[in-house]
């Protein structure tokens, strides 16, 4: 696969194909994870729970952040790394740039933080500072005690509309991909059709530009309850570098995420 940027997504998303995403942590998948073709490593702040061993990604630290994505860096060969800013670092926009500052320093090309239209003024800075940023709507785990656990957001008319005008704006400032989790399919694909910028859904059904799957997950490996949306592609294959190959092709070619995966309204 020759180098991924963020033109490569942008014109795979016009040419209506699909691209594949994957969480990474360390140098060993990533340089699986890129081999096998998928366009984008997150290295994704889910290492908290499936590393760590922690209960939600609130107790990761930049510094933890900063050595998983060095790590993804050495074994990347061409996909593009998108690393999470961690939780609380991102709250003003001067912790977001010095923040963001560092993991792009530490191999990220692009960095992700989740929340809507607050985070405006953050994506307008760090754009005019030259930082691809990715917006991650919908679920948000950092913000898990707030929300009252791990549910399926927008599926009431007017959350949805507020989560459409939140991609809208976060569009307009700058936003360079937005990441949509655990939403009904019919709004993704509305938000998905209104963008100009490429989406990701994970949860969010079948009709977003790309998919992303914890990484554990995908393998049947995490110790914990696995979500709906969830498949185990190692089961079926013989080995792991087949499993990784056969998502990918699962995605690109949309029979990932199938109706069993989808919440609808
Ligand atoms: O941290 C992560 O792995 C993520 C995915 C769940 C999208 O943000």
């Amino acid at each position: 696969m020759s180098n991924v940027s963020l033109s490569t997504l942008k014109k795979l998303k016009f040419e209506g194909k699909k691209f594949a995403v994957l969480t990474a942590y360390d140098a060993t998948f990533a340089q699986l994870l890129s081999q096998a073709g998928i366009e984008i490593l997150l290295v994704g702040d889910s290492l908290g729970m499936v590393v760590q061993g922690c209960s939600s990604t609130v107790p990761v630290t930049l510094e933890q952040m900063i050595y998983h994505t060095q790590a993804v860096s050495r074994g990347n060969q061409g996909s593009l790394i998108m690393a999470d800013l961690p939780y609380m670092t991102y709250a003003t926009v001067e912790s977001a740039l010095e923040n963001s500052a560092r993991l792009m320093q530490a191999g990220a090309q692009i960095v992700k933080l989740e929340g809507g239209a607050w985070l405006s003024k953050t994506i307008e800075k760090l754009s005019c500072c030259g930082i691809p940023v990715c917006a991650h709507i919908g679920l948000t785990p950092q913000s898990v005690d707030k929300i009252g656990g791990y549910k399926i957001q927008g599926r009431d008319k007017e959350k949805a509309d507020q989560m459409l005008s939140d991609a809208l704006i976060l569009q307009d400032s700058g936003a360079d991909m937005l990441l949509m989790e655990c939403i009904p399919s019919p709004l993704a694909k509305r938000i998905t059709q209104q963008l100009q910028i490429p989406t990701i859904g994970i949860g969010a059904g079948p009709e977003t530009d790309a998919q992303v799957l914890v990484l554990h997950d995908m393998l049947g490996i995490a110790t914990d309850y696995a979500p709906k949306f969830v498949k185990n592609f190692l089961s079926g294959s013989d080995d792991v570098q087949q499993a990784i190959a056969s998502y990918a092709e699962s995605v690109k070619n949309g029979s990932f995420p199938g109706p069993e995966h989808c919440y609808d309204l």
